[in-house]
């Protein structure tokens, strides 16, 4: 059966404890040697390119990156089309598409494993290394309490699955209207061992945590909504203050590009228990134990 990875759902929790074990290993088998993965990108990327397209070299492949407007998805042929001749060159093919939909019309018609580099609903690659640095800062997170302050998105989705497959107590603090609806905490707690609890207010999210965590109020694609979202995430920046109100020593991690003086204050990203260079660097383990992973390696 082909593996691929749309989701952190679609692993058991042994198999991603399995990922961000692999992700740690000082050598992996070539599983690539020879063979090509296409990374094909609808929006921009600094991170996921960067450490995906070196991750396919690390297991000996060869990476394509593939900016939207050479293969057009859906104007100059279908997604599917796309998808079947690209599965005949490459081994593994990459999306980060706005549509999850995208994705799934992909893995519907590939002959290959497909990636998703986000997508307007998840980021499963970043939830990976979110989960690493946590491990390797924090020790296991069974039992332990993660807080994502701010907009409930592509991240805090991967973040949340992640955090309640490994037994962790997430609580998401979301401004009412970028919220997590009542159904998707209930798929949330259904998926393992965790627990999921949301909040209004930044404040009460963070009482407890050794992890605390935020995101752009703004994700790519939403543009157009700055000035309302600036205004509703009012009192969701993560200062100094608000590291205050976590566990001793808490933990800040943000997925990048940050925002300095939005969702995060200077004082924290660039203060001493801030983790989002191990986080960013610990994207390219992660790409190498997902794709590791995908190609059989166990
Ligand atoms: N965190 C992350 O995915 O960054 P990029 O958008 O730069 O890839
Ligand atoms: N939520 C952000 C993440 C960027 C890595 C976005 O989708 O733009």
């Amino acid at each position: 059966m082909i593996r691929h990875l749309l989701d952190i759902a679609d692993f058991t929790a042994a198999e991603l404890q399995l990922v961000v074990d692999l992700a740690q290993r000082s050598e992996l088998p070539r599983v690539l040697d020879g063979q090509g993965a296409a990374l094909i990108f609808e929006k921009p990327s600094n991170r996921t390119r960067q450490s995906m397209e070196m991750a396919v070299v690390r297991l000996g492949g060869h990476p394509v990156y593939t900016r939207p407007e050479e293969v057009e998805f859906d104007v100059r042929e279908s997604v599917e089309d796309i998808t079947r001749v690209m599965a005949g060159y490459h081994a593994i093919l990459g999306a980060r598409t706005f549509a999850h939909a995208t994705l799934q019309r992909m893995v519907a018609v590939s002959a290959v494993p497909v990636v998703n580099m986000l997508s307007d609903e998840s980021h499963p690659l970043q939830a990976l290394a979110d989960v690493l640095t946590m491990q390797q800062v924090h020790g296991p997170l069974d039992g332990r309490t993660v807080a994502y302050v701010g907009d409930y998105n592509n991240v805090s989705r991967s973040l949340a699955e992640a955090c309640v497959l490994l037994g962790a107590n997430f609580v998401l603090g979301c401004p009412v209207g970028y919220h997590a609806s009542d159904d998707e905490l209930q798929r949330l707690k259904a998926l393992g061992a965790g627990t999921v609890t949301q909040v209004h207010n930044a404040r009460d999210a963070v009482g407890g945590a050794i992890a605390v965590h935020t995101d752009s109020w703004t994700s790519m694609g939403q543009e157009a909504q700055r000035a309302e979202r600036a205004k509703a995430f009012t009192g969701f920046t993560v200062d100094a203050a608000l590291m205050a109100a976590a566990a001793p020593g808490a933990g800040f991690y943000h997925c990048l590009p940050a925002h300095r003086g939005e969702e995060v204050a200077s004082e924290v990203i660039d203060g001493p228990h801030s983790h989002v260079f191990a986080q960013a660097h610990n994207r390219l383990n992660a790409a190498c134990g997902a794709l590791a992973f995908l190609k059989g390696v166990r």
